[in-house]
């Protein structure tokens, strides 16, 4: 058995994304700038908004944080979108989800231009991604793929079986894993809370990638020896044993389900760190692309 060292793989790649910075300095080129819209004070959004512009600083990225309190309207919140779409200072940009309630989730995400859109939440980049155009591709997807492609996990002709169908991970996930690639080339079995006999169908995965945000879901007695187990799970819990109070909690039983697993990666350490690195990559794309004559 295998854990996978997620944070690892993530600051390998990091200094790989410092080196294309370096490069584009040398040129005379402005590095890469990432914005960040964080609205009200939610405790985790805050935590991974904090990550994202910490990771920016580390390869070399300009990064700014435009923060709204709670009770922003929707208008304000668009007019700031429109803004960051023409300012051309700006190569990328995120609006930290969830939003409070009275703001349309939606109607924000497309008011996102496409080009600047480096979570890959807007339709147009969504619907390039499922028809393999190129396009920024979401960022934990992204950074389940680059697990295995750094692995060497050979993913060919297995069966894939992901559980949960956001729109941000179960839906993308499984469809670059039924693609005809490498990492990729899956049967693959998308499985929710209305699929029937789910733990007859977890046995006979030769992978499982589990994105339902159910802490300990997944248990040994669902999964078959050799199984590759990719938790994309994040639940905050009270715990005593931290000095915030909380800790993060996956949604595979670890230390039941690890000894039957080839490959398994843990929470926190796992997936985590690989969607900022992916987040990372699609603005170095983004201002790539700025970048070209
Ligand atoms: N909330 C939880 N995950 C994400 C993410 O990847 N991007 C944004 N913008 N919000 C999130």
């Amino acid at each position: 058995m295998q854990i996978i060292d997620g944070k690892k793989i993530a600051e390998e790649i990091k200094g790989e994304i410092r080196e294309a910075v370096d490069k584009m300095c040398a040129r005379n080129l402005k590095p890469p700038h990432l914005a960040a819209v964080l609205v009200g004070h939610d405790g985790g959004s805050e935590t991974y908004v904090a990550q994202k512009v910490k990771s920016c600083e580390q390869v070399g990225f300009r990064s700014s944080l435009i923060r709204y309190e709670e009770d922003v309207t929707e208008a304000a919140l668009l007019r700031c979108i429109a803004r960051l779409n023409i300012d051309t200072d700006i190569d990328g940009f995120i609006v930290q989800l969830p939003l409070p309630g009275h703001i349309n989730e939606r109607a924000i995400i497309e008011a996102i231009a496409p080009a600047k859109d480096v979570d890959g939440f807007h339709p147009e980049n969504a619907g390039r991604m499922a028809i393999g155009l190129p396009c920024h591709v979401s960022a934990t997807p992204a950074g389940i793929m680059e697990l295995f492609r750094r692995c060497r996990i050979d993913t060919q002709g297995k069966h894939c079986v992901v559980l949960g169908r956001s729109n941000i991970v179960g839906k993308p996930i499984s469809i670059l894993m039924s693609q005809k690639s490498q990492p990729g080339d899956a049967t693959v079995t998308l499985c929710h809370s209305r699929t029937r006999n789910l733990a007859d169908i977890t046995r006979q995965a030769d992978i499982i990638i589990a994105a339902m945000g159910q802490p300990d879901f997944l248990t040994a007695d669902m999964v078959k020896d050799g199984v590759v187990v990719i938790d994309v799970g994040t639940t905050r819990i009270p715990s005593t044993d931290t000095r915030s109070g909380w800790k993060l909690k996956g949604d595979v039983k670890f230390d039941e389900v690890a000894p039957k697993c080839s490959y398994i990666t843990p929470v926190p350490g796992g997936v985590g760190p690989m969607t900022i690195v992916s987040l990372l990559r699609n603005t170095l794309q983004a201002a790539e692309q700025r970048n070209r004559p």
